[in-house]
């Protein structure tokens, strides 16, 4: 193999290749940016933290295979997500992004908050 043949098409492919032809990684921050991209924020809340419009996504967070089924095949008044608009390698991204969302603090050791309960 000559040097030409190695630094045009083999080195490249080294270094591109998986990129390329396999499938990346989840990212969490893909995911996040595809979580607002598509609107689930609008239902869910930035962080997955539920509003009026769709419940809580984080921190207890669904099983990937879960979620991946809810997205596709939502019974009820959820959009339903098919393939063409949301890949599998973005709901990928989407359940990262969502596990990394980190437990929120306890109340009580938020200093204004202390002593304060809602619903007491
Ligand atoms: C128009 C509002 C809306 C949008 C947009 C939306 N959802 Fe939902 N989602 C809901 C509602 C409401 C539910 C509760 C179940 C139901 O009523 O269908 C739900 C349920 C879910 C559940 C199941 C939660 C559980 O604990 O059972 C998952 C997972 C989920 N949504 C993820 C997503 C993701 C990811 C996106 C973006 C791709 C998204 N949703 C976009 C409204 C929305």
């Amino acid at each position: 193999m000559n040097i030409k043949y190695f630094s045009s098409v083999i080195a490249p492919l080294c270094l591109f290749g998986f990129g390329a032809f396999g499938q990346e990684d989840p990212s969490v921050e893909r995911g996040e940016q595809t979580f607002m991209r598509v609107g689930c924020f609008q239902c869910h809340g930035t962080n997955g933290q539920g509003s009026e419009a769709g419940t809580a996504l984080t921190p207890d967070t669904l099983p990937p295979e879960a979620i991946a089924n809810f997205i596709r095949f939502s019974p009820g008044r959820m959009p339903v997500y098919p393939e063409e608009i949301l890949s599998d390698a973005e709901i990928a991204d989407i359940v990262a992004y969502l596990e990394a969302v980190p437990e929120p603090p306890d109340p009580d050791s938020i200093t204004v908050l202390k002593g304060l309960k809602v619903g007491e």
